[in-house]
């Protein structure tokens, strides 16, 4: 690919920069107050390279960004922001305005972000492209438990991300745990609740970057050697956003270790698959974990996935040789390329 010179480029950084978020846990804004780190990280390296930095912070109201947008707009944004005026169901209204504003930006349109978010939504395109996926299925608020008899399960928020709303209860081994649970997403999230067969074999995942064809990059996978023998082998909140707890350490990610070709070949085709089934850009992650006889099921598609230095998308671009300047200026060349629609 060509490639653009940044040196006096006009790069907007959007963000939140208000931390608090309308629902679930206090907690949950650990996650939003990560990406500020990232933030200064992606504004120091786009100086380094001559680039221009807009500063698109967003606080309770989005007017003046909006406006500044509109009156002086950078050549190409990078949208950092998944949670505008602190509403995760707001993501997709950001990409929106900025089309409306012929900017071009990164990453998923409305369309994409929206769909990744419902993750029974996603589930069903993947099952009907033939993409194996956990058996699920979908408790709304006020209705009562359906049957569900695959043990053990996990429940979730069927629209949240980061892991919010993910703990060492969420895995359940009976039909009153099952039902607890339910109730708690219900109450904290009010939104329906996603029940899922767990699958409890290697966790990995597979990052991609690019334009219609993306470059698959080696899979990453979670090491969950030092969890405790009494917690669930799962990513949970506090595994991904309280640095040195005990499910912080239970869940180091790695490179992923051997995987025999047929695995890894399904990996890549069914990463692939998802990107395209999704209409995902630029970048995205696909979760996955491997059933008893090796077999990977999509856990999630992530549309614009964590891009901090010590994410998993990150790694896996370095593992293939780049850094970290590199990926930001990856990411921003398929934007610009793209155009403002
Ligand atoms: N069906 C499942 N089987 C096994 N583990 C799961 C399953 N669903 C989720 N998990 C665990 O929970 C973590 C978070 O779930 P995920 O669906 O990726 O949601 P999030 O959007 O919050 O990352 C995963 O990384 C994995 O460890
Ligand atoms: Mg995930």
């Amino acid at each position: 690919m060509r490639q653009t010179d940044w040196n006096g480029r006009k790069v907007g950084i959007l963000y939140n920069a208000e931390a608090a978020l309308v629902r679930g846990f206090a907690r949950d804004a650990l996650s939003e107050a990560d990406t500020l780190r990232t933030v200064a990280l992606a504004r120091r390296a786009l100086r380094a390279i001559g680039a221009r930095v807009v500063d698109l912070g967003l606080g309770p109201e989005a007017r003046t960004v909006l406006a500044r947008l509109a009156r002086r707009p950078p050549d190409v944004v990078l949208n950092l922001c998944d949670a505008p005026l602190g509403d995760v169901t707001l993501e997709p209204h950001l990409p929106a305005a900025l089309e409306l504003l012929c900017v071009p930006y990164t990453g998923a349109g409305p369309a994409a972000l929206d769909l990744c978010r419902h993750k029974s939504t996603v589930k069903e395109r993947l099952r009907a492209a033939g993409i194996p996926t956990p058996a699920w299925t979908v408790v709304d608020p006020h209705r009562p438990l359906p049957s569900w008899n695959i043990w053990p399960a996990i429940v979730k928020p069927v629209a949240e991300d980061a892991s919010c709303g993910i703990d060492r209860g969420s895995v359940v081994h009976d039909r009153r745990a099952l039902r607890a649970r339910v109730e708690r997403i219900h109450r904290r999230y009010r939104e329906p609740a996603l029940v899922e067969r767990f699958v409890g074999g290697r966790e990995l995942n597979v990052a991609l970057v690019g334009g219609a064809v993306p470059r698959v990059l080696p899979p990453g996978e979670i090491d969950f050697s030092a969890m405790p023998a009494d917690r669930p082998r799962i990513v949970t909140f506090d595994a991904k956003w309280r640095a040195g707890g005990t499910e912080d350490r239970g869940t180091r990610p790695v490179a992923a270790g051997p995987l025999p070709p047929a695995v890894h070949r399904a990996l890549r085709d069914h990463a692939l698959a998802a990107w395209r089934i999704t209409g995902v850009r630029d970048y995205a992650r696909v979760d996955f974990r491997l059933d008893e006889r090796h077999r990977p099921f999509v856990l999630e598609v992530n549309p614009n996935p964590d891009l901090s230095p010590d994410a998993g998308l990150a790694r896996a671009w370095e593992r293939a040789g780049g850094d970290w300047t590199g990926l930001l200026l990856a990411i921003l060349e398929h934007a610009l390329r793209r155009g403002p629609r």
